[in-house]
């Protein structure tokens, strides 16, 4: 009997799950929690199993788990009620989605974006072109996001501080037993608001049609299918919720990565062609989404173990990404590492359908900071993590630059 426990909610959990999750792939890779009444998956060849066998559901309604019911009451009081997302729908009615939200969220119109987000980016800096000091997360990773997602639905920059705050309440939820009823009741009064606030703009751009994503959805059409008001409304909060805090993480733990391994800074200011392959390293060695969930759809058996219909299980994203079996010296920060065939953007059907904007927010942003301010160092002793087990980001980041 393995005596590995999995708990996430602790401080140590906190600042570094990585030793948590070592243990759990070594002594119990399959580990039933007791605590949490559910099956807790580490190794990359498991994690990509559940997310590729369509005997696991990402509808969490069918699941029996405490975790799952304290979610579904947030979907079947709030605005979501009406309609569910890809993001925990299954095929047919997720292929059906995906497919039309596809059509105006297109690989090119994200391309589309590139010089306005360095214009973003250069704006954020500007801002703090003065200052040899500033955190980084406040003054770049935290807003940029929210202004590329808003311009792209064509949302007024007026609203953007409730968009944020909006999008902050919803993802608050997903702290699992450490959400609070107040945050629960916070994130149902946000979604109600924007629920409103987005069935004004629909009803606005289906009058008067802009050259924005929001109108781009409203107009995609599969063999005479459409996104009705409820699917394009729940749409518009999923991109919204999905990519926010997201972004913002991989730019924070991605810079945090950097500073405590300074050879591969170094290596990264001397070398700007190694963005892509570094940003992909920052996404497997400390990604900003670390765990997924599913549910079994019918009674399945891994590793000896069989996980019954109607159970949940959580794939642990960040531990599958220090998969020994999956990546040579798995906990070395290696911005050269090829063949890195991390997870942090999921697997299979679900796979993240904004990771191409989160790519190139994310080499932007970098590239144009150090190529304007140089080589940064860390202001502070501890960094100070936010977000929570799922969500996994740093509330500040102060740099400095001589
Ligand atoms: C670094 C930033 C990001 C990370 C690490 C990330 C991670 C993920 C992961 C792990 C999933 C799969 C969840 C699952 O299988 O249960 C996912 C799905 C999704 N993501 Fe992202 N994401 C990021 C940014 C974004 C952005 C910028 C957007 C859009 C604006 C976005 C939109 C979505 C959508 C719509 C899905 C659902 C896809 C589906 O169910 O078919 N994400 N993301």
């Amino acid at each position: 009997m393995a005596t590995v426990q999995f708990n996430p909610f602790t401080p140590e959990a906190k600042a570094d799950p990585y030793p948590l999750y070592r243990s759990l792939r070594e002594a119990d890779p399959v580990h039933h929690s007791p605590l949490l009444d559910l099956w807790v998956l580490s190794r990359h060849k498991d994690v990509t199993f559940v997310l590729k066998d369509d005997r696991f559901s990402a509808d969490r309604r069918k699941s029996t788990n405490p975790l799952a019911v304290q979610a579904r009451k947030l979907q079947e009081e709030g605005p979501f009620a009406q309609a569910n997302t890809m993001l925990s729908a299954d095929p047919p009615e997720h292929t059906r989605l995906r497919g039309l939200v596809g059509k105006a969220f297109t690989p090119r119109r994200i391309e589309e974006m590139r010089p306005r987000i360095q214009q973003i980016v250069d704006t954020l800096l500007d801002d703090v072109q003065d200052q040899d000091e500033f955190d980084l997360i406040e003054q770049l990773s935290y807003p940029l996001p929210v202004i590329v997602i808003a311009e792209m639905l064509g949302i007024p920059a007026e609203n953007r501080a409730e968009f944020k705050r909006w999008s902050d309440d919803l993802v608050a939820t997903l702290a699992g037993p450490g959400t609070t009823p107040d945050a629960i009741e916070r994130a149902q009064s946000s979604a109600q608001e924007m629920a409103s606030y987005f069935q004004a703009v629909i009803a606005e751009r289906r009058k008067e049609p802009r050259d924005d994503l929001l109108s781009a959805m409203i107009a995609a059409e599969e063999r005479g299918d459409v996104l009705s008001e409820e699917e394009l409304l729940a749409t518009c909060m999923l991109l919204l919720a999905a990519g926010n805090e997201t972004t913002t993480n991989l730019i924070g733990n991605g810079m945090l990565a950097l500073l405590r391994n300074e050879d591969q800074l170094d290596k990264l200011l001397g070398d700007p062609s190694l963005m892509d392959s570094a940003v992909e390293e920052m996404l497997r060695y400390d990604g900003p989404v670390q765990a997924t969930a599913r549910t079994a759809d019918a009674d399945v058996e891994i590793d000896g173990h069989t996980i019954e219909k109607g159970k949940m299980l959580f794939v642990l994203l960040g531990a599958a990404n220090r998969d020994p079996a999956a990546f040579p010296d798995p906990e070395t920060f290696d911005i050269t590492r090829d063949d890195n065939n991390h997870v942090a953007f999921g697997n299979g059907l679900h796979f993240c359908l904004g990771a191409p904007l989160a790519r190139m927010e994310a080499q932007i942003a970098f590239r144009t900071l150090f190529d304007r301010r140089g080589k940064p160092k860390l202001a502070s002793d501890e960094p100070e993590w936010g977000g929570n087990f799922i969500l996994r980001g740093l509330a500040r980041l102060p740099l400095a630059f001589s």
